[in-house]
């Protein structure tokens, strides 16, 4: 395999040194991503513990060997909601959060909704930080995980599943949500885990600045039964607008999406500075690259399969070269590697070199951008969870 270190080795690595539980090292912009370091694992034996766990100020490993349920386990809400989509079957339905349904959706027709509580109230979670799933079948359902201003944080192997997934405002899977802009960088590695049936996004960087941070190796299963187009595909998977965020997005598996994969910027005078490399588009009945004000996104070896509209014409920068490409020599020193578009729509507006005024080689450090169809085959076999732990 093209991607340091290989899994043999790293594997091998593992069964040496058992203290050492986060599996492999991070590449790209979260390289120096240490999480909970040299602290000893721990299992948690309840909810609260892990809880507690996650939010405090002590450096921990935290080990998850099955799937914590927090589903129910503050109770329901019933209150107002709006319909802002009447296709069938079974569209989504927004719950009227900060008045969202009169301010944005005036003409959409009032419903009353009921909703899990637990979806809306996610895990925080402190600075160092290592949050690591047993197996295939580890994580948390029913809420997320959210990030405040937390610097160094590993969170691998793990699934994040069922949190209000009828609901648009239903929940997050991992908000990282800075309230402050922060010079610096919060070292964050989101690695090989598995999220799905989630009520928002899977990822949201809110409005802080967002940077040294590595999304690599995960799949992301847009399957749903409530979507707001009625296509059983998660319509808004990725959401990237902070201050200055500076992202790797790698290696993934984006499966039945429709939306926002990612939507990068919007608010004029922040920044997002993201390299999306060697991830698997793979069947998205609507759109995935989306860039918005502020926003310089490079695409390089990506495998886009069936994929309606690869990217959408926005207000930001983007470069998606589909043959290599020497523009990137002096940013990157080397040529970007070609995207491949197998049975998708044709790329609007994605030819903007001045992406590579933002996106240097720290984007890829520790990884080799490999052919987009080696990315295909590696990304089926390689991410998600139970590959690495
Ligand atoms: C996030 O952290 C900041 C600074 O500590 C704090 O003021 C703010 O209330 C936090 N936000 C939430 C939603 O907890
Ligand atoms: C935790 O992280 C902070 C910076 O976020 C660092 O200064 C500190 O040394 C870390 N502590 C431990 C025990 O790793
Ligand atoms: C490319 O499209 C063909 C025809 O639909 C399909 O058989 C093949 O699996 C696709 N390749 C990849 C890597 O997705």
């Amino acid at each position: 395999m093209q991607l340091r270190p290989n899994f043999a080795s790293l594997l091998a690595t593992v069964a040496l040194l058992p203290s050492v539980l986060a599996v492999g090292t991070p590449f790209g912009l979260g390289s120096a991503t240490t999480g909970g370091g040299s602290a000893a694992a721990a299992t948690p034996t309840s909810l609260s513990q892990l809880t507690t766990w996650l939010s405090d100020s002590t450096a921990r490993t935290i080990v998850l060997d099955r799937l914590w349920d927090f589903t129910g386990i503050e109770g329901t809400t019933t209150g107002s909601g709006c319909k802002p989509w009447t296709c069938s079957p079974n569209p989504q339905i927004a719950i009227d959060k900060d008045s969202w349904c009169e301010n944005f959706q005036p003409n959409a027709a009032k419903t009353t909704v009921t909703y899990d509580n637990a979806g809306l109230n996610p895990l925080r979670v402190g600075n160092n930080k290592t949050l690591l799933g047993k197996g295939s079948g580890s994580g948390i359902q029913g809420k997320g995980l959210y990030l405040n201003r937390s610097n160094n944080v590993i969170i691998q192997n793990i699934k994040i599943v069922n949190i209000n997934p009828q609901f648009v405002w239903g929940g997050d899977a991992i908000a990282v949500h800075n309230m402050k802009m922060i010079d610096g960088g919060s070292n964050i590695w989101i690695d090989h885990n598995f999220i799905q049936n989630i009520g928002r996004q899977f990822i949201a960087t809110g409005y802080g600045a967002v940077s040294k941070t590595t999304i690599s190796n995960n799949v992301f299963d847009g399957d749903t039964t409530w979507s707001p187009n009625c296509n059983g595909q998660a319509y808004w998977a990725f959401i990237f607008t902070g201050a200055g965020d500076q992202l790797t997005f790698a290696l993934n598996h984006v499966y039945h999406t429709s939306g926002r994969g990612p939507h990068v910027g919007g608010t004029s005078g922040f920044f997002q500075n993201v390299h999306v490399f060697n991830n698997y588009y793979d069947h998205i009945d609507g759109h995935a690259i989306e860039p918005d004000v502020g926003s310089k996104i490079l695409l390089e070896g990506n495998y886009f399969n069936t994929v309606t509209s690869p990217d959408l014409a926005g207000d930001g920068q983007l470069y998606v070269p589909t043959s290599s490409s020497t523009a990137c020599q002096s940013a990157l020193g080397r040529s970007c590697v070609a995207n491949t578009l197998n049975g998708s729509g044709a790329l609007v507006d994605a030819s903007d070199t001045g992406v590579l005024n933002g996106i240097t080689a720290a984007y890829s450090a520790g990884a080799t951008v490999m052919s987009a169809q080696d990315a295909a085959n590696y990304v089926q076999s390689h991410a998600g969870v139970g590959i690495v732990n």
